[in-house]
């Protein structure tokens, strides 16, 4: 059977939420893993739109790359994306939390022993988009410390997943900056624990295992 060709819109790497014109508060994804994705999805013969928090990545060739810094920024690129998308792949990892006001002008340290930032929650991107997700295919990742099954499982509910990605991340075989990762796949009614790989090898069996849950046209 001949394959259709797809739009995959991919997030990769971390947010930054700014805490002063200098500072920000993040994470340690490289975005590898969402590179790699982006790359075997294109290489599959689908189209990809790449939605990047800051890397120090060279995105893949024939890829459609829109650079963004916070949580907010990428959702409005998602937004603006996910109409024209069969699939979402959420591999980014969203900063969770910002300041409630970021300071216009650098936070000095002169007269202060300690410093207390008030932080409020970021939306959750996947959730806010899997509510409006049609007939689309939408993937998550769950970064884990520890069994990460019961979380996942959790977030493939409360998020309106079809797939869940779930690794631990305090492996040295996955997770944040290594090359290799670890993973077991869930679906409503399916789990696949995969063996460790180099993250370009899963996302071509990822891509591979989506390919073959979507309906041929
Ligand atoms: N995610 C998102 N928006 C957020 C936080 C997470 O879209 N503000 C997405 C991630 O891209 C990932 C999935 O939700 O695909 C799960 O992210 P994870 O960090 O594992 O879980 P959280 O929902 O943030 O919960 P917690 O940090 O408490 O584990």
């Amino acid at each position: 059977m001949k394959k259709r060709p797809l739009t995959f819109l991919i997030s990769a790497g971390p947010t930054r939420e700014a805490i002063d014109p200098v500072r920000y508060l993040s994470n340690r994804s490289s975005g590898k893993m969402g590179y790699a994705l982006a790359e075997a999805a294109r290489a599959a013969g689908h189209r990809v739109i790449l939605v990047s928090g800051p890397v120090a990545l060279i995105p893949p060739r024939g890829v459609q790359v829109h650079p963004v810094i916070s949580a907010s920024d990428m959702l409005t690129a998602l937004k603006r994306e996910l109409p024209a998308s069969d699939v979402l792949i959420m591999a980014a990892a969203v900063a969770d939390w910002r300041p409630r006001r970021i300071a216009p002008r650098k936070q000095k340290k002169a007269g202060r022993t300690s410093w207390t930032l008030d932080l409020v929650p970021t939306p959750d991107l996947l959730a806010t988009l899997a509510r409006r997700k049609g007939r689309r295919f939408v993937v998550g990742f769950a970064a884990e410390t520890g069994n990460p099954l019961p979380e996942a499982r959790r977030k493939l509910l409360a998020k309106n997943l079809d797939l869940i990605v779930a690794n631990d991340v305090s492996r040295p075989d996955a997770g944040f900056e290594v090359d290799t990762n670890r993973v077991t796949l869930l679906t409503a009614h399916t789990l696949h624990a995969w063996p460790t790989m180099t993250k370009r090898k899963l996302a071509r069996d990822l891509i591979a295992f989506i390919e073959f849950r979507l309906p041929p046209s």
